[in-house]
């Protein structure tokens, strides 16, 4: 770029004043319609369509302006800030943590405002755009609203509820000046190693497909509304799909699998106008998607239709030939394979040189540019930049509002899932002392996960909000005594029943990769062991960003609840606790048995420890009274049945107030394998079964039929277990029949 070209004039912007002067002298003599702001050229007209704005913009662009479009810079690499003008830089982002200082709603303002300036200061004055990671709400910005992650949004199976997120993130977005998202990711997880599962809606294509809404939230009933955003459907294409859940490695799959469990939530996000799509790091059978003409050019933008503009991921073109850097072939590949914009982010100068050298060179072709460039800046006008391109301040007042936050904790309390109760749940909020336990307890960093005031995110008080315990203590009020301890110690037989909150502590990307154990560690165990040595009662909240290897401790545990990472808003997960809010969450992954199992998903005959898309509730929305737990019976031992025995079933059963768990056991003892089974009983009392695992019950009046599940058909052995609730009486049913013959009862 020479400082001399930036003194003069462009031949085509003279003549194009010349050209609106004379039209405008010649309208107003033929009357045709009131003399219309002189405009210094037909693009910047918005009473044009933005078809005939980008037909007359194109041209008046030079080569530096056209490369500068397709250039993305990270805020604090630019620098001196007038690089942006000088360079003519299309768009600068923030990466995960980075911010202004003051890193408040104002500040980011401010400081959009001043890229802004820049760019607006070049000789078309072609306005940037600025991309951040507003993934959970707008979580580089302290004092946002922060809503659950993905994982728990898929979990509440509530399309409308995800689109309402959107509209209130972008509210925010917005509300800072920020025009664009990197968000939603689309990504379909299959493997629950994987560092990113917590930002994938779920295993199941349908599902994240559905979820999809949230690009209608991000960008409103138009594009250019005060408060609608940019969205980019994110990592395109397989990212959640990788052998052994490894982040940015190899997804290893036909095209047929690719296609059938990777690309409808693209469609999807297409179909419904979403403004940019990013491509992902991985690769798809050894080939880096940075680099794949084929999936990026012909598939997405081919066959799928997309309009918008593709985008690489952060230096993604860098990794094209496994070397650190990037280098004249890594800009051509990728640029050719039909990226519009590079996430440079650092390097723009030399980026800027690189391209612009292998357009000359004539190994990008020009139409590779313009396509880009049309791409790109029909997504600035329809955004409305070129008619507002700095913040609206009075929507900067809006971020992490009362009624963001009320919102947010609506997610959060239908995106709990029940997982195991045997009745302690919902507590009553009166009476007696309850007992807090876990370092997910009170820690608004744990709680809201990776992607929050900093990349990683992190323990501790980082940004305002309701922490677990907070909301546990506004719940109960004054009507029980509640007592906290980080790791368990202190609790004794005198509590009526302990929260034990614990899980995993932030992580982003591949830091969150585990290719080992998938359990809770050692300071999460001894905490439930203090808990379980004193004899309390325990419901177990999980937060975490995926499922967790629990089968071997479930069995200690009164109720399992899994949390997510619900952000700022811990009063959601109180609610359910309480049982002002029956448990609706359904589960959006398979539950492992154990970690080998991974990957595990629905269909593929593995013996989950819950199925996707289990999800207990309660019997009565109103809370139970507090349950005095009478010590479990131990069970007669199954006698040891005569050959004969066709069968011999073992009902254990736990109760209390008016509640009661039962667990039940199946053992064929004839010669001939069952394969398919239907065991069937009569209560002896009111027992209402409400809830069930690992087999499918039904219940007509006091006679109940349970089949086997998919992975249990087969007997050998078998167990299952249901509960319920009785009106005081809880007898144990006094026969069983195995389809059709009568059991002996252990
Ligand atoms: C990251 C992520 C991507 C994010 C981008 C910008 O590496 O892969 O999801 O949008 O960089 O922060």
């Amino acid at each position: 770029m020479t400082s001399a070209r930036r003194l003069s004039v462009p031949l085509s912007l003279l003549s194009a004043l010349l050209l609106a002067v004379a039209l405008t002298v010649a309208d107003q003599a033929a009357g045709s319609r009131p003399a219309a702001r002189a405009f210094a050229a037909p693009y910047q007209d918005p009473s044009l369509s933005v078809p005939e704005r980008v037909a007359d913009l194109l041209p008046r662009m030079s080569l530096d302006d056209k490369v500068g479009q397709m250039t993305q810079a990270e805020r604090g690499a630019l620098s001196p800030v007038s690089d942006l003008a000088t360079y003519r830089i299309g768009s600068v982002l923030s990466g995960g943590g980075s911010a202004p200082s003051p890193n408040n709603a104002t500040g980011w303002a401010d400081m959009y405002d001043a890229f802004q300036r820049q760019a607006l200061s070049t000789p078309l004055g072609i306005p940037m755009i600025y991309g951040v990671d507003a993934v959970h709400g707008h979580n580089n910005v302290a004092g946002a609203t922060i809503f659950p992650h993905n994982i728990g949004l898929g979990a509440t199976r509530d399309p409308g509820l995800v689109e309402r997120i959107g509209r209130a993130t972008a509210e925010e977005v917005a509300g800072t000046g920020v025009d664009w998202t990197f968000a939603p990711c689309v990504c379909v997880a299959r493997n629950d190693r994987w560092g990113r599962t917590y930002e994938s809606f779920g295993e199941d294509p349908d599902l994240v497909s559905a979820m999809t809404t949230i690009v209608d939230g991000f960008q409103g009933p138009s594009l250019d509304g005060r408060t609608s955003v940019l969205a980019t459907a994110k990592h395109y294409i397989g990212d959640g799909g990788t052998t052994g859940g490894d982040d940015q490695g190899d997804t290893r799959l036909s095209e047929a699998e690719l296609r059938a469990v990777h690309l409808p939530p693209f469609r999807a996000a297409v179909e419904r106008g979403v403004g940019s799509v990013m491509v992902s790091y991985s690769s798809w059978n050894g080939v880096k998607l940075h680099g794949h003409r084929q999936l990026i050019t012909d598939v997405l933008k081919g066959e799928l239709g997309f309009t918008g503009f593709v985008v690489s991921d952060w230096a993604g073109i860098d990794q094209l030939d496994g070397q650190e850097g990037f280098t004249a072939e890594e800009v051509r590949s990728a640029v050719n394979a039909g990226i519009d914009m590079v996430m440079v982010p650092n390097d723009y100068r030399r980026f800027v040189s690189l391209l612009k050298a292998e357009v000359q060179a004539g190994r990008v072709p020009m139409s590779r540019i313009d396509d880009a460039n049309r791409r790109i800046l029909t997504k600035k006008f329809e955004l409305g930049l070129f008619e507002r391109p700095l913040s609206d301040r009075s929507l900067t007042g809006g971020v992490g509002s009362a009624e963001h936050r009320a919102l947010a904790r609506e997610a959060v309390r239908k995106s709990q899932v029940l997982l195991k109760n045997d009745g302690l749940l919902p507590l009553a909020k009166s009476g007696g002392k309850i007992f807090v336990a876990g370092r997910n307890a009170d820690d608004i960093g744990n709680q809201s996960g990776g992607w929050t005031i900093s990349w990683q995110g992190s323990s501790g008080n980082t940004t305002p909000g309701t922490t677990i315990l907070q909301g546990v203590r506004n719940a109960v009020g004054s009507g029980a005594t509640v007592t906290y301890s980080r790791d368990g110690s202190g609790v004794d037989s005198s509590y009526r029943a302990a929260i034990a909150v614990v899980g995993e502590t932030p992580y982003a990307e591949g830091q969150g990769d585990r290719p080992g154990s998938l359990g809770l560690d050692t300071a999460d165990l001894a905490t439930l062991q203090r808990i379980r040595a004193a004899g309390v009662p325990v419901a177990v909240v999980l937060v975490s960003g995926r499922p967790l290897d629990v089968a071997a401790q479930l069995g200690d545990w009164n109720a399992l609840l899994a949390a997510w990472l619900p952000g700022t808003e811990g009063g959601g997960v109180a609610d359910v606790l309480f049982g002002d809010h029956a448990p609706t969450g359904r589960l959006p992954m398979t539950w492992m048995r154990e970690a080998g199992q991974q990957p595990i998903n629905a269909g593929d005959g593995k013996p989950a420890l819950f199925e996707y898309g289990f999800g207990l509730t309660y019997s009565t929305s109103t809370p139970t009274p507090t349950p005095t737990p009478t010590p479990t019976p131990t069970p007669t031992p199954t006698p040891t049945p005569t050959p004969t025995d066709g069968c011999a079933v073992t009902y254990r059963t736990n109760s209390w107030g008016n509640g009661f768990t039962a667990e039940v056991t199946i053992v064929n003892r004839s010669a001939t394998p069952v394969s398919g089974w239907t065991l069937q009983w009569a209560f002896g009392a009111n027992q209402r079964i409400t809830g069930s695992w690992n087999v499918s019950l039904t219940q007509s009046g006091r006679q109940v039929t349970a089949k086997n599940a998919a992975w249990n058909a087969s007997l050998g052995t078998a167990s299952f277990g249901f509960q319920g609730t009785h009106d005081g009486s809880n007898p144990v049913p006094d026969a069983f029949t195995l389809n059709g013959t009568a059991c002996s009862i252990g």
